[in-house]
């Protein structure tokens, strides 16, 4: 079994327009999705983080949401809420490049 350094769980779900909770596909979770798949190919990190579509991590009205759960100690868990196609790649370079939880985007829970 393969062990990474990084699982990144993103949340697709989708709601009918009208409900209320809201939901993360119409606001870009594919296209989140495609650009971390994409840069852990690109960067040579296949086999240190795994990025996977998961289903609502209960952050609806504020996603894309996605939660990394890493093994180094330091980072732990961490949540991030709002994510799209504009500020994933910093979330990107922070998080899995620099081993530093991206702030702008941090959920606290
Ligand atoms: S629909 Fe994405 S967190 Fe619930």
């Amino acid at each position: 079994m393969a062990r990474y350094q990084h699982l990144v769980f993103v949340c697709s779900n989708r709601r009918p327009r009208d409900n209320p909770k809201g939901s993360c596909a119409p606001k870009g979770a594919q296209e989140v999705l495609g650009l971390l798949k994409q840069a852990v190919h690109s960067r040579g990190f296949k086999r240190n983080i795994r990025v996977v579509e998961s289903g609502c991590l209960n952050c609806c009205n504020r996603g894309v949401t996605l939660v990394v759960q890493s093994a180094e100690r330091e980072l732990g868990e961490t949540w991030y809420t709002g994510v799209n196609s504009t500020n994933a790649m910093e979330l990107f370079e922070s998080h899995f490049i620099h081993q530093r939880v991206y702030e702008p985007l941090e959920e606290d829970f």
